[in-house]
């Protein structure tokens, strides 16, 4: 029986399909992508990788390795720049307290003692060893400079030292100038004034880093 008009022309499509699919046939381990850093002749710049559009912010930046961090937002001036209207705050633009203190001394340890040294004086390792001395934190100049000036020196830098930005996150930032807030005032401060309360504190903290220092950390902890 001669196939009717109808099927002929479904045969013929059908065979057309198939042979245009054996054609195209891409396997998923080989899809059609770019490598990362690889190159592109089809943007202008030469790069596959495309830039963010500006303002772009992540949806989800609000887990605590985030929250703080100078990529987002950051529209509280004082907090990410040290400054309010161009002038360096003379107040700390979060709370104070002892848990802050904490992070600002194991964040001063890890990333300032090297040059700077645990007493802030300017007698780091690196010193010992040929780097330029930092002036000490306990000169005049420096324990009248606002939290402000010391938060801008971690961003920017200040003349051979370069900036920690890209490793300590703004809130580590105020957790330091905190901590060499209390450096500069243990200095000054005499043990006498204390109050009886505040010098048990002492002599049990005292005894405490004696214990558990390492090596040179001892001078730190001796009270005047
Ligand atoms: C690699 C060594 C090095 C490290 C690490 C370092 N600094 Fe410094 N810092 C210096 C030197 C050197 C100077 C003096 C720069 C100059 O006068 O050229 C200085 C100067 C300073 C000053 C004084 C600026 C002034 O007005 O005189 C401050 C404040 C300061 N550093 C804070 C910090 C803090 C906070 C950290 C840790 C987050 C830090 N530095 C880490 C080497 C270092």
């Amino acid at each position: 029986m001669p196939l009717t008009h109808s099927k002929r022309s479904a045969l013929v499509m059908g065979a057309i399909l198939a042979a245009g699919l054996s054609a195209c046939r891409q396997d998923m381990h080989d899809q059609p992508r770019k490598k990362p850093q690889s190159a592109s002749a089809f943007f202008a710049d030469g790069k596959t990788a495309r830039n963010f559009v500006p303002g772009t912010i992540p949806h989800d930046a609000t887990d605590d390795l985030h929250a703080n961090d100078n990529r987002w937002l950051a529209e509280d001036e004082a907090f990410y720049t040290g400054k309010l209207d161009g002038k360096l705050v003379e107040t700390f633009p979060l709370k104070v307290d002892a848990e802050l203190l904490e992070r600002g001394r194991n964040r001063f340890t890890v990333t300032c003692t090297p040059c700077h040294g645990r007493l802030g004086n300017g007698e780091g390792t690196a010193v010992a060893r040929g780097m330029k001395q930092p002036p000490s934190y306990h000169i005049e100049r420096l324990v009248k400079s606002p939290p402000g000036y010391f938060f801008d020196v971690m961003t920017n830098g200040f003349a051979s030292m370069y900036d920690v930005a890209d490793r300590v996150n703004p809130k580590d930032r105020w957790a330091i100038v905190a901590y060499i807030r209390a450096l500069q005032l243990s200095e000054t401060i005499k043990y006498d004034e204390l109050s009886a309360q505040e010098k048990q504190l002492v002599v049990e903290s005292t005894k405490k880093h004696e214990e558990t220092a390492p090596h040179g950390a001892q001078e730190a902890s001796h009270p005047k």
